[in-house]
């Protein structure tokens, strides 16, 4: 089992990486028998995985919730939803909320812990490989408004993370993929031993080899750690892990966010990006062919054909990542490090869209 860590001070939390079971040891020395805990999960989630914290958990004062399956949980109505459990169940500070799923669940679970008493703990149980390498960790909790996605939340850091990727052998294809966008990310923004380890072992990670994976997801989150820690409230370096994100946010958009996974339009982002990044003269033509032939190694679609810019520009506009109305962009360079830049010629980018 490997150990990491992230945040600072007080909240600093560790991470365990696993491939066999979680460990109940450790869940237990956070969770005192006295504690009532609340566990929240999805419909999707299967069953034998909370039956199986259950019993893990020492304390017999344990509850859970099941919300539906998908974005749609991530929602004021499912915050309401598990707000009004502890309320009912009389819940204190030293209580603990436990969030068993993918990022929809953890984000949901996250902001109901940041806000219930001013703040309570929270755990997180990762299930999908998406929230495993990526929304588990860094403190980002939110809900969707009708209006947009991720509108209101809190950075607001877990008390510990426990990941299994035992949890990935009953995740389809299409959510493990998603996993794996996220995964090329952390490659391309910085952390060349895993851009080797994908380049040399894409078969082994198309098969989900458990012990190929846990080293995937080891390297995934020392980067995402090192970043969260060093900008906890993204008001600098943290703005690189969004690279790809402004095409892919407008790609999830475009779709009214059905049809494709955050992880499948985020691998298309990185490929425009990274087009973009060589039409700007940042890298090499053989540096883009290597990027789309990493990715497409691994089985993932490169094809973002249908998306134009007159398609993506208005949703573009619309992203968080524009201050004093320019749209700034996460690039990446010749020796695969990223910089955030608002400075680029606009035909590049309907170059990098066409
Ligand atoms: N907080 C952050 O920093 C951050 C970062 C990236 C993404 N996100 C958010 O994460 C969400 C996407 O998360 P996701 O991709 O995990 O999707 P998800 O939570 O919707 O899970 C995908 C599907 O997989 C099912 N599932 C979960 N674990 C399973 C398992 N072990 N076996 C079988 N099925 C399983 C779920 O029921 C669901 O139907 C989005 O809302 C996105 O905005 C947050």
């Amino acid at each position: 089992m490997a150990v990491l860590s992230a945040g600072k001070g007080e909240s600093k939390y560790n991470i365990h990486i696993s491939n066999k079971k979680i460990p109940k040891n450790v869940l237990n020395k956070i969770l005192s028998t006295k504690n009532k805990v609340l566990i929240i999960t999805d419909s999707g989630v299967p069953n034998q995985y909370l039956k199986s914290l259950k019993k893990d958990i020492n304390t017999k004062n344990q509850y859970s919730l099941i919300l539906a399956k998908g974005e749609i949980s991530k929602s004021f109505k499912s915050y309401q939803k598990i707000l009004n459990k502890l309320v009912e169940l009389k819940f204190d500070r030293s209580d603990y909320l436990i969030a068993l799923g993918g990022g929809v669940i953890g984000d949901v679970t996250g902001f109901a812990a940041s806000s219930y008493l001013r703040g309570i703990g929270y755990i997180q149980i990762p299930t999908t490989l998406l929230s495993q390498v990526d929304s588990s960790v860094g403190g980002k909790t939110a809900v969707n408004l009708a209006q947009g996605k991720n509108l209101v939340g809190a950075f607001y850091n877990p008390r510990l993370v426990l990941i299994s990727t035992s949890f990935l052998k009953t995740l389809s294809d299409k959510e493990y993929k998603s996993g794996l966008g996220e995964i090329v990310k952390y490659s391309l923004i910085g952390n060349k031993k895993l851009k080797k380890i994908i380049e040399d072992r894409s078969q082994l990670i198309v098969d989900k080899d458990e012990s190929t994976l846990k080293v995937l997801i080891e390297e995934s989150i020392k980067t995402k750690s090192k970043i969260v820690t060093k900008d906890e409230k993204e008001s600098g370096i943290r703005a690189i892990l969004n690279f790809g994100h402004t095409f892919g946010h407008a790609i999830e958009a475009y779709n009214n966010y059905k049809n494709i996974t955050h992880g499948a339009a985020i691998t298309l982002g990185m490929v425009i990006a990274s087009k973009l990044s060589f039409y700007e003269g940042h890298i090499k033509d053989y540096q883009l062919d290597n990027i789309i032939n990493m990715i497409e190694s691994l089985g993932l679609n490169t094809d973002h054909s249908n998306y134009s810019y007159s398609k993506l520009k208005k949703y573009m506009a619309s992203d968080k990542k524009v201050k004093d109305g320019k749209l700034n962009l996460i690039l990446i360079d010749k020796k695969f490090n990223a910089f955030k830049t608002s400075k680029y010629n606009i035909k590049n980018i309907t170059s990098a869209l066409n």
